[in-house]
Order: C-alpha cells, then structure tokens, then sequence
C-alpha cells in the first residue's frame, strides 16, 4: 500500500522527534517517496541534514531560500504529496491548523494542500487535555483531517497520561489501513476468517485440541485488512498478536466459535475458516482436576460429535462466498472435494499437512485451490502471507464472475 506513495512528513518540535527519523527511513523501505518539512523549532532537536540524508531529498524549513528570495518550490510540496503527515504534531501546530494560520513553510504547505492530511499529537498531558487543544483536535476532525490518536505511558516532562507518538510501527499500520480504506480492493467488503485451533475441556485444567498455531488465519485476516476489507478475526487460542484494525473475537470451544461466526454471518461477503476446529468434545466436563489412575489401568473418555460450523454456514448461505480449508494426511483431492460438496463451498483451500512446510505451524504452506466445476490450482512451497494473498485475488475474481452472472 505505501510503494509508490508520495508522502510529506511534517515535523514539529517536540521530544518524539527521533521516533520520526526511523520512521521516515521505515516508510523508504516500504517503497515510499518521503520529503520532509521542518519547522525552525523541530531543527533546535535534530538537524536537518539527518532528514535530509535519511529522505534522499533536501529537507525544507524556511520560506526563504537563503538568498532573501520567496522559495515557491518547497510552498509546491503542498502538491506534490498523496498525504501530508505531521508528527509529532505540537499543540502550537494543531493550533495554527484550526486557526489558519500560516506563518512559516509547514504551516503553508499545511493550509495550501488539498491532499489528504494526516496529525500524530505528541505533547504534555495537560496540553493535550486541555480544552483548547481539544477544540482545535474537534475543528481538525470535522474539516476532515484524520487525528492518530497518541498513546498513553511515561512522557518526557516526567508525568504520565496520554501524549505519546506512537510507535513508527503502529503509525505505518495506520497509514497502511488509511490508503487501503481508500484504495483497497477489497474496500467495503466485510470478512470474516476463523483461526487457530479450537479446544474442548476435560476438566478445569486439561482439554482436548489440536496443533493449530493460528498462523494461515491470521496471514489471511492481515492480508484482507492491508487491502481495505473490514475483518472479524474469529479465533481460539494462539500466541500470536492479531492484525492491527481486525475486530478479533476470543472464543475457546467449537459451540463458541459457531455461535461467534453465527452473530456476524448475515452481515459478511466473505467467509474464510482456516480455524481447524475440534470435531469432539467431551460428554462430560469434570469439576475438579481428574487424579492419577493405577499404572496399567486405562482410561475412558466418551466424546461426542461436535457441530460443524462451515456445514452450518453453507446450509443457511445467501450472498456469502465461503472458503473452507482442508487439513488432509491422505486422499487430498478427493477429500478437499468432497468437502465442498457436503458443506456448500464456493472454493477450499486444501493443505496436505503431513508434507514438510505445509500445514501447522509453519511459516510456510502448501495449498491446492478446488472449486465446484472440478477445477484445481496448485500453488508451490509459498509463505502463509502470500498463500493469503493469491487466495484473496482467487476469491475476489470467482466471486466478481459469480456476481455477473
Ligand atoms: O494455524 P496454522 O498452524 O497456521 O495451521 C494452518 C491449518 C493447517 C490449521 C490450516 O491451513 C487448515 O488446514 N485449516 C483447516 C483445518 C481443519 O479443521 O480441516 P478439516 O478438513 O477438519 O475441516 C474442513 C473445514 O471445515 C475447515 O475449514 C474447518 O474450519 C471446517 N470445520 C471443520 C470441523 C467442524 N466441526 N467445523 C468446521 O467448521
């Protein structure tokens, strides 16, 4: 989302000044064009000729060039960007924004652009709460600047409260969901992936599940949400972090996870159940912990069938294209096929989890597409993120053609 992007970082004085020089080099690295605008204060923290260095471009401050002459080329910075970003945003800055005011090169460029801008506050606690500030933040919103709010913790005048740039990688997650709201492929399209592994108890402390690390959901929940889609990450326990800007719903048991899928259902585009979900669950949940039995003697545990969730979201199918997985040992096509046939599936991703670099917890997979003329493709060893990436394109061109029809 960011290759290509032109983008204006607007840098004001303020302490979380070195936070932006890593991001400016982060957002290079992601294929970005970045030029920097400086206020006289911002220069007082960090030179210039860092920003200048770390850009590729010669970062600007005054509206003079030096010579006493009116520096147009830099006040046409405010055309050359996609977005203007300015963090650390000061107090002073969001003021001069709500204001109008335009008394030195950023502020300039600021209130000449038509482009889409973009503020990180940063600053004392009081500040930011206080009322003017606050104001100034509602006048920006309503004229449709976007505020990333900041984040709470230890500030540098030594209180704590809200004031914090973010992180750089929570502010490229930001403009990364930002562009792909706008420019996405999947913009307006709600999703809803299911991952990692459900698990049934048996009592207080042990349950039955399975090795699922919930690595293939999330890659295809991160993937759908960096191409504009609005995702409901429904998941059992796994380790990992979800995708920033998911709504990511916690559930533990099969019967959770049906019920969880059930409540966003009739609302999605979009199913895709990578989740590998307990078939059985015990008959009984013990209260307390089960104690040892006598070497030699053997134990009993009766299971039931648990519901099958994909079945039941293909029995009540409406506009919904549904995506199952299929973790096969053995027979994996005629298997594969014959899920999507008993389930109703517009398309199964099928992974012979018994292959090295396919299937659990690995950072790579191994997958066949089917769908239900018969017709297969058959993808190479391929990381769990691109493996999401070519199914979402799969998904978007046969739901484009069913749409047609
Ligand atoms: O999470 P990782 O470690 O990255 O591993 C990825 C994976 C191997 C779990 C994933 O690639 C995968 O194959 N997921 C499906 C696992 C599975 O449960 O397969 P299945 O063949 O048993 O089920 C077929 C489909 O029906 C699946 O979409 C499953 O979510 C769904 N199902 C199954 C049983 C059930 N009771 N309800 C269901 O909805």
């Amino acid at each position: 989302m960011l290759n290509g992007k032109k983008i204006v970082i607007g840098v004001t004085g303020g302490i979380a000044i070195y936070k932006v020089v890593d991001l400016v080099s982060k957002l290079r690295k992601h294929g970005a064009e970045v030029r920097v605008v400086m206020t006289e204060h911002a220069a007082k923290f960090v030179s210039p000729l860092l920003f200048s260095e770390i850009s590729g471009h010669k970062c600007a401050i005054s509206m003079w060039d030096g010579r006493d002459e009116f520096n147009v080329e830099h006040v046409a910075l405010a055309n050359w960007g996609d977005l203007i970003l300015v963090a650390p945003a000061t107090a002073n800055i969001l003021a001069k924004m709500a204001c109008g005011l335009a008394d030195d090169l950023l502020s300039t460029v600021l209130l000449a652009a038509s482009c889409h801008k973009i503020v990180c506050p940063a600053m004392n606690t009081g500040m930011y709460e206080n009322e003017a500030t606050r104001e100034n933040l509602k006048t920006l919103s309503r004229r449709g600047i976007n505020v990333m709010e900041p984040a709470c913790g230890q500030l540098a005048c030594g209180t704590s409260g809200p004031g914090r740039l973010p992180e750089v990688p929570e502010i490229i997650s930001y403009l990364e969901r930002f562009i792909a709201l706008r420019e996405g492929d999947m913009r307006g399209l709600k999703v809803l992936v299911t991952a990692a592994g459900t698990r049934e108890p048996i009592d207080p402390v042990r349950y039955v599940g399975n090795r699922s690390s919930g690595k293939m959901g999330y890659s295809v929940a991160r993937q759908a949400l960096l191409r504009g889609a609005e995702v409901a990450l429904v998941t059992g326990p796994s380790a990992l972090t979800p995708p920033p800007y998911a709504k990511v719903i916690n559930v533990e048991t099969t019967q959770q996870m049906l019920e969880a899928c059930l409540n966003v259902y009739s609302d999605v585009d979009i199913v895709i159940k990578a989740a590998a979900v307990a078939d059985f669950k015990p008959r009984a949940v013990a209260d307390q912990k089960i104690k040892k039995i006598n070497p030699g003697e053997g134990m009993t545990i009766l299971m039931d069938q648990n519901p099958d969730i994909l079945k039941t979201l293909g029995s009540m199918k409406k506009q919904q294209f549904l995506v199952g997985f299929a973790a096969e040992t053995q027979n994996l096509l005629e298997n594969a096929a014959n899920k999507v046939k008993k389930k109703n599936l517009d398309m199964i991703v099928a992974n012979d989890v018994s292959l090295k670099g396919a299937g659990f917890n690995t950072d790579t997979n191994i997958v066949k597409f089917l769908y239900p003329d018969g017709t297969v493709e058959s993808l190479e060893i391929l990381s769990k993120d691109t493996v999401a990436s070519i199914l979402l394109d799969r998904v978007l061109e046969k739901r484009k053609k069913a749409l047609t029809l």
